[in-house]
Protein backbone atom coordinates (compact mmCIF):
# COMPACT_ATOMS: atom_id res chain seq x y z
CA UNK A 1 0.00 0.00 0.00
CA UNK A 2 1.14 3.32 -1.30
CA UNK A 3 0.40 6.17 1.69
CA UNK A 4 0.42 9.50 -0.54
CA UNK A 5 2.87 12.45 0.55
CA UNK A 6 1.11 15.25 -0.65
CA UNK A 7 -2.57 14.82 1.27
CA UNK A 8 -1.86 17.48 3.86
CA UNK A 9 -0.82 19.85 1.57
CA UNK A 10 -3.17 19.41 -0.93
CA UNK A 11 -5.80 19.64 1.97
CA UNK A 12 -4.33 22.94 3.47
CA UNK A 13 -4.70 24.38 0.00
CA UNK A 14 -8.47 23.34 -1.15
CA UNK A 15 -9.30 24.72 2.74
CA UNK A 16 -7.82 28.03 1.74
CA UNK A 17 -10.72 28.20 -1.10
CA UNK A 18 -13.74 27.16 1.04
CA UNK A 19 -16.59 29.88 1.41
CA UNK A 20 -19.01 28.08 3.30
CA UNK A 21 -19.66 25.74 6.14
CA UNK A 22 -21.23 22.98 3.83
CA UNK A 23 -18.49 23.20 0.97
CA UNK A 24 -16.20 22.84 4.51
CA UNK A 25 -17.69 19.45 5.11
CA UNK A 26 -18.13 18.56 1.95
CA UNK A 27 -13.92 18.84 1.90
CA UNK A 28 -13.70 17.10 4.76
CA UNK A 29 -15.60 14.36 3.75
CA UNK A 30 -13.42 13.88 0.86
CA UNK A 31 -10.11 13.27 3.17
CA UNK A 32 -11.88 12.04 6.34
CA UNK A 33 -15.09 10.45 5.26
CA UNK A 34 -16.06 6.61 5.09
CA UNK A 35 -14.32 6.81 1.42
CA UNK A 36 -11.76 8.69 2.33
CA UNK A 37 -7.97 7.20 1.53
CA UNK A 38 -7.25 7.44 4.35
CA UNK A 39 -10.48 5.94 6.25
CA UNK A 40 -10.64 2.93 3.84
CA UNK A 41 -7.11 2.03 3.80
CA UNK A 42 -7.84 1.37 7.25
CA UNK A 43 -9.83 -1.37 6.39
CA UNK A 44 -7.66 -2.64 3.70
CA UNK A 45 -4.85 -3.34 6.32
CA UNK A 46 -5.87 -6.46 7.11
CA UNK A 47 -4.68 -7.73 3.79
CA UNK A 48 -1.48 -7.30 4.79
CA UNK A 49 1.75 -9.55 6.79
CA UNK A 50 1.81 -8.64 10.38
CA UNK A 51 4.89 -6.57 10.23
CA UNK A 52 3.83 -4.59 7.12
CA UNK A 53 0.55 -4.14 8.73
CA UNK A 54 2.11 -2.89 12.07
CA UNK A 55 4.45 -0.40 10.43
CA UNK A 56 1.79 1.16 7.83
CA UNK A 57 -1.25 1.25 10.80
CA UNK A 58 1.38 3.18 12.16
CA UNK A 59 1.42 5.98 9.23
CA UNK A 60 -1.90 5.72 8.85
CA UNK A 61 -2.77 6.98 12.26
CA UNK A 62 -0.58 9.61 12.48
CA UNK A 63 -1.65 11.18 9.01
CA UNK A 64 -5.22 10.58 10.19
CA UNK A 65 -4.15 12.85 13.34
CA UNK A 66 -2.45 15.33 11.02
CA UNK A 67 -5.28 15.57 8.72
CA UNK A 68 -8.23 15.86 11.78
CA UNK A 69 -5.64 19.07 12.61
CA UNK A 70 -5.54 20.48 9.80
CA UNK A 71 -9.36 20.40 9.48
CA UNK A 72 -9.95 21.34 12.99
CA UNK A 73 -7.85 24.40 12.85
CA UNK A 74 -9.22 25.45 9.63
CA UNK A 75 -13.12 25.41 11.36
CA UNK A 76 -11.36 27.75 13.75
CA UNK A 77 -10.41 29.86 11.45
CA UNK A 78 -13.03 30.32 9.16
CA UNK A 79 -15.51 31.09 12.31
CA UNK A 80 -13.53 33.59 13.27
CA UNK A 81 -13.02 34.89 9.64
CA UNK A 82 -16.50 34.97 9.70
CA UNK A 83 -17.17 37.12 12.38
CA UNK A 84 -14.71 39.60 11.56
CA UNK A 85 -16.53 39.93 8.37
CA UNK A 86 -19.67 39.58 9.44
CA UNK A 87 -20.66 37.15 6.90
CA UNK A 88 -23.41 35.04 7.23
CA UNK A 89 -22.56 31.50 6.56
CA UNK A 90 -21.40 30.75 10.14
CA UNK A 91 -22.90 30.99 13.11
CA UNK A 92 -21.09 32.97 15.28
CA UNK A 93 -19.60 31.17 18.05
CA UNK A 94 -21.32 31.64 21.38
CA UNK A 95 -19.09 33.76 23.80
CA UNK A 96 -22.75 35.75 24.16
CA UNK A 97 -24.76 33.24 24.54
CA UNK A 98 -27.07 33.46 21.33
CA UNK A 99 -28.17 30.36 20.58
CA UNK A 100 -27.75 27.72 19.03
CA UNK A 101 -27.48 25.55 15.59
CA UNK A 102 -31.26 24.92 15.08
CA UNK A 103 -32.41 21.19 15.34
CA UNK A 104 -33.34 21.05 11.19
CA UNK A 105 -30.05 22.47 10.60
CA UNK A 106 -28.11 19.98 12.10
CA UNK A 107 -30.60 17.32 10.86
CA UNK A 108 -29.44 18.54 7.51
CA UNK A 109 -25.94 19.08 7.94
CA UNK A 110 -26.10 15.49 9.19
CA UNK A 111 -28.05 14.25 5.61
CA UNK A 112 -25.53 16.49 3.15
CA UNK A 113 -22.20 15.28 5.26
CA UNK A 114 -23.24 11.67 4.25
CA UNK A 115 -24.28 12.02 0.71
CA UNK A 116 -21.25 14.34 0.07
CA UNK A 117 -18.62 11.42 1.06
CA UNK A 118 -20.46 10.12 -1.75
CA UNK A 119 -19.48 13.09 -3.83
CA UNK A 120 -22.76 14.41 -4.39
CA UNK A 121 -22.54 17.65 -5.14
CA UNK A 122 -25.13 20.21 -3.19
CA UNK A 123 -27.39 22.60 -4.89
CA UNK A 124 -29.51 25.50 -4.30
CA UNK A 125 -33.03 25.66 -5.61
CA UNK A 126 -35.85 28.49 -6.04
CA UNK A 127 -38.36 28.41 -3.32
CA UNK A 128 -40.67 30.41 -5.90
CA UNK A 129 -41.30 28.43 -8.80
CA UNK A 130 -43.12 28.25 -12.22
CA UNK A 131 -45.46 25.50 -12.87
CA UNK A 132 -43.28 24.24 -15.06
CA UNK A 133 -40.58 23.02 -12.79
CA UNK A 134 -42.44 22.59 -9.86
CA UNK A 135 -45.24 20.16 -11.64
CA UNK A 136 -45.20 20.29 -15.72
CA UNK A 137 -41.19 19.05 -16.40
CA UNK A 138 -41.78 16.44 -13.18
CA UNK A 139 -44.37 14.95 -15.57
CA UNK A 140 -47.38 15.96 -13.99
CA UNK A 141 -49.88 17.11 -16.67
CA UNK A 142 -52.19 19.85 -16.70
CA UNK A 143 -55.18 18.67 -14.99
CA UNK A 144 -53.32 15.45 -13.40
CA UNK A 145 -55.26 14.51 -9.52
CA UNK A 146 -51.97 14.22 -8.26
CA UNK A 147 -51.55 17.82 -8.69
CA UNK A 148 -54.38 17.77 -5.93
CA UNK A 149 -52.28 15.93 -3.60
CA UNK A 150 -49.77 19.42 -3.62
CA UNK A 151 -52.26 21.65 -1.36
CA UNK A 152 -50.26 24.58 -3.79
CA UNK A 153 -49.95 28.22 -3.07
CA UNK A 154 -50.21 29.91 -5.81
CA UNK A 155 -48.71 33.90 -5.80
CA UNK A 156 -51.28 35.91 -7.00
CA UNK A 157 -50.57 38.43 -10.04
CA UNK A 158 -51.54 41.49 -10.91
CA UNK A 159 -53.35 41.02 -13.89
CA UNK A 160 -55.00 38.07 -13.32
CA UNK A 161 -56.13 35.98 -10.64
CA UNK A 162 -54.17 32.51 -11.67
CA UNK A 163 -50.65 33.15 -11.24
CA UNK A 164 -47.66 32.12 -13.18
CA UNK A 165 -45.71 31.65 -9.64
CA UNK A 166 -46.33 29.13 -7.05
CA UNK A 167 -44.15 28.19 -3.61
CA UNK A 168 -42.83 25.19 -4.58
CA UNK A 169 -44.27 22.40 -2.92
CA UNK A 170 -41.28 19.44 -3.26
CA UNK A 171 -37.63 20.28 -3.68
CA UNK A 172 -38.23 18.01 -6.73
CA UNK A 173 -38.14 21.10 -8.85
CA UNK A 174 -34.10 21.06 -8.30
CA UNK A 175 -33.92 17.72 -10.12
CA UNK A 176 -35.17 19.72 -13.32
CA UNK A 177 -33.06 22.99 -12.90
CA UNK A 178 -29.96 20.65 -12.31
CA UNK A 179 -30.64 18.42 -15.05
CA UNK A 180 -30.63 21.57 -17.63
CA UNK A 181 -27.74 22.86 -16.24
CA UNK A 182 -25.36 20.20 -15.71
CA UNK A 183 -23.61 17.43 -17.79
CA UNK A 184 -24.33 13.82 -17.21
CA UNK A 185 -23.48 11.96 -15.24
CA UNK A 186 -25.22 14.15 -12.58
CA UNK A 187 -25.28 13.46 -8.53
CA UNK A 188 -26.55 16.05 -6.68
CA UNK A 189 -28.10 16.65 -3.16
CA UNK A 190 -30.58 19.76 -2.88
CA UNK A 191 -32.11 20.94 0.86
CA UNK A 192 -34.51 23.53 1.55
CA UNK A 193 -38.13 24.65 2.62
CA UNK A 194 -41.12 23.37 0.64
CA UNK A 195 -44.41 24.87 1.13
CA UNK A 196 -48.22 23.63 1.43
CA UNK A 197 -51.16 24.56 2.59
CA UNK A 198 -51.46 22.46 5.19
CA UNK A 199 -51.61 22.17 9.37
CA UNK A 200 -51.23 20.14 12.23
CA UNK A 201 -49.29 18.32 14.57
CA UNK A 202 -47.60 16.24 12.21
CA UNK A 203 -48.18 18.59 8.93
CA UNK A 204 -46.99 22.23 8.51
CA UNK A 205 -47.57 24.77 5.92
CA UNK A 206 -43.44 25.05 5.73
CA UNK A 207 -41.46 22.58 6.09
CA UNK A 208 -37.90 21.17 5.04
CA UNK A 209 -36.73 18.31 2.10
CA UNK A 210 -33.62 17.61 1.19
CA UNK A 211 -33.31 16.31 -2.79
CA UNK A 212 -31.41 13.66 -3.84
CA UNK A 213 -30.78 12.75 -7.65
CA UNK A 214 -28.08 10.57 -9.39
CA UNK A 215 -28.08 10.09 -13.64
CA UNK A 216 -25.33 8.13 -14.94
CA UNK A 217 -24.97 4.89 -17.19
CA UNK A 218 -26.07 1.40 -15.28
CA UNK A 219 -28.05 3.10 -12.57
CA UNK A 220 -30.34 0.73 -11.21
CA UNK A 221 -33.20 0.28 -8.22
CA UNK A 222 -30.53 -2.18 -6.65
CA UNK A 223 -28.40 0.96 -6.32
CA UNK A 224 -31.29 3.49 -5.15
CA UNK A 225 -31.83 0.58 -2.69
CA UNK A 226 -28.23 0.53 -1.35
CA UNK A 227 -27.61 4.03 -1.13
CA UNK A 228 -30.72 4.49 0.86
CA UNK A 229 -30.24 1.18 3.33
CA UNK A 230 -26.52 2.56 4.02
CA UNK A 231 -27.89 6.24 4.46
CA UNK A 232 -30.10 4.93 6.62
CA UNK A 233 -27.95 2.93 8.75
CA UNK A 234 -25.29 5.37 8.79
CA UNK A 235 -27.64 8.39 10.14
CA UNK A 236 -29.26 6.18 12.80
CA UNK A 237 -25.73 4.30 13.21
CA UNK A 238 -27.33 0.90 13.80
CA UNK A 239 -28.47 -1.76 11.38
CA UNK A 240 -32.27 -1.00 10.24
CA UNK A 241 -35.48 -2.87 9.38
CA UNK A 242 -36.16 -1.14 6.07
CA UNK A 243 -39.22 -1.72 3.43
CA UNK A 244 -39.50 -0.44 0.71
CA UNK A 245 -43.50 -0.32 -0.71
CA UNK A 246 -44.73 0.43 -4.41
CA UNK A 247 -46.11 3.91 -4.43
CA UNK A 248 -46.53 6.40 -7.06
CA UNK A 249 -45.24 9.69 -7.77
CA UNK A 250 -45.01 10.89 -11.47
CA UNK A 251 -41.84 11.46 -12.25
CA UNK A 252 -40.39 8.51 -11.06
CA UNK A 253 -41.15 4.66 -12.00
CA UNK A 254 -41.25 2.30 -10.20
CA UNK A 255 -41.77 4.58 -7.39
CA UNK A 256 -41.13 3.84 -3.49
CA UNK A 257 -42.26 4.52 0.00
CA UNK A 258 -39.56 3.43 2.29
CA UNK A 259 -40.69 3.16 5.46
CA UNK A 260 -38.43 1.87 8.51
CA UNK A 261 -38.90 -0.21 11.71
CA UNK A 262 -38.83 2.30 14.59
CA UNK A 263 -38.59 0.70 18.16
CA UNK A 264 -42.36 0.18 19.66
CA UNK A 265 -43.82 2.58 16.96
CA UNK A 266 -43.82 0.15 14.38
CA UNK A 267 -43.21 0.95 10.72
CA UNK A 268 -42.71 4.64 9.55
CA UNK A 269 -42.44 6.29 6.51
CA UNK A 270 -39.50 8.24 5.77
CA UNK A 271 -38.85 8.92 2.59
CA UNK A 272 -40.21 8.55 -1.00
CA UNK A 273 -37.60 7.45 -4.17
CA UNK A 274 -38.25 5.55 -7.65
CA UNK A 275 -36.48 5.48 -10.83
CA UNK A 276 -36.57 8.79 -12.66
CA UNK A 277 -39.14 8.32 -15.13
CA UNK A 278 -37.78 8.85 -18.57
CA UNK A 279 -40.59 11.34 -19.95
CA UNK A 280 -38.75 13.21 -17.69
CA UNK A 281 -34.80 12.48 -18.32
CA UNK A 282 -35.81 13.29 -22.30
CA UNK A 283 -37.56 16.62 -21.34
CA UNK A 284 -34.33 17.85 -19.93
CA UNK A 285 -32.52 16.55 -23.06
CA UNK A 286 -30.76 13.52 -21.60
CA UNK A 287 -30.44 10.34 -23.82
CA UNK A 288 -32.47 7.56 -22.23
CA UNK A 289 -30.55 4.82 -24.27
CA UNK A 290 -27.58 6.20 -22.36
CA UNK A 291 -28.57 7.55 -18.96
CA UNK A 292 -30.75 6.63 -16.22
CA UNK A 293 -31.35 8.31 -12.64
CA UNK A 294 -32.66 7.61 -9.20
CA UNK A 295 -34.26 10.16 -7.23
CA UNK A 296 -35.32 10.69 -3.56
CA UNK A 297 -36.74 12.99 -1.12
CA UNK A 298 -36.68 13.33 2.22
CA UNK A 299 -38.67 15.09 5.17
CA UNK A 300 -35.87 16.49 7.04
CA UNK A 301 -38.79 17.18 9.56
CA UNK A 302 -39.99 13.92 9.89
CA UNK A 303 -36.16 12.71 10.18
CA UNK A 304 -35.47 15.21 13.02
CA UNK A 305 -38.78 14.10 15.29
CA UNK A 306 -37.11 10.84 15.04
CA UNK A 307 -33.60 11.23 15.96
CA UNK A 308 -34.94 13.25 18.68
CA UNK A 309 -37.76 12.21 20.09
CA UNK A 310 -40.12 14.72 19.19
CA UNK A 311 -43.70 14.43 19.27
CA UNK A 312 -45.10 17.65 17.74
CA UNK A 313 -43.48 18.80 14.71
CA UNK A 314 -44.53 22.48 15.59
CA UNK A 315 -42.44 22.34 18.39
CA UNK A 316 -39.79 23.29 15.89
CA UNK A 317 -40.98 26.37 14.79
CA UNK A 318 -42.34 28.22 17.64
CA UNK A 319 -39.56 29.59 18.95
CA UNK A 320 -39.61 27.98 22.52
CA UNK A 321 -36.44 28.63 23.87
CA UNK A 322 -37.24 25.50 26.81
CA UNK A 323 -37.43 23.22 23.69
CA UNK A 324 -34.25 25.17 21.56
CA UNK A 325 -31.84 25.09 24.71
CA UNK A 326 -32.12 21.90 24.62
CA UNK A 327 -30.24 21.42 21.19
CA UNK A 328 -27.23 23.31 22.70
CA UNK A 329 -24.03 21.37 21.41
N1 LIG B 1 -41.48 15.13 -4.13
C1 LIG B 1 -42.12 14.08 -3.36
C2 LIG B 1 -43.02 14.71 -2.30
O1 LIG B 1 -42.77 15.79 -1.88
C3 LIG B 1 -41.11 13.21 -2.68
C4 LIG B 1 -40.32 12.39 -3.65
C5 LIG B 1 -40.77 11.18 -4.05
C6 LIG B 1 -39.14 12.87 -4.19
C7 LIG B 1 -40.09 10.39 -4.93
C8 LIG B 1 -38.42 12.10 -5.09
C9 LIG B 1 -38.91 10.85 -5.46
O2 LIG B 1 -37.29 12.49 -5.65
O3 LIG B 1 -38.20 10.10 -6.35
O4 LIG B 1 -43.96 14.12 -1.89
Amino acid sequence: MQIPQDLIETATLKLKSVKSEAEFFQLRSQFLGKKSFVISAFSELKTLDINLKVSIAKDLNALKADLTKVFEEAYQTLNTNNQQNQLDVFLPEDPYDLGSEHPITKISNKVIEYFSGLNYQIFSGNEIETDFYNFEALNFPENHPARQMHDTFYLSSHSSTSSDFLLRTHTSNTQIHSMLKEDMPLYMLSPGRVYRCDSDNTHLPMFTQIEGLAVDEDISFGDLKGVIVDFLENFFNEKMEVRFRPSYFPFTEPSAEVDIKFGNKGWLEILGCGMVHPNVLRGCNINIKKFRGFAFGIGIERLAMLYYGVNDIREFYSSNFDFLNQFKP
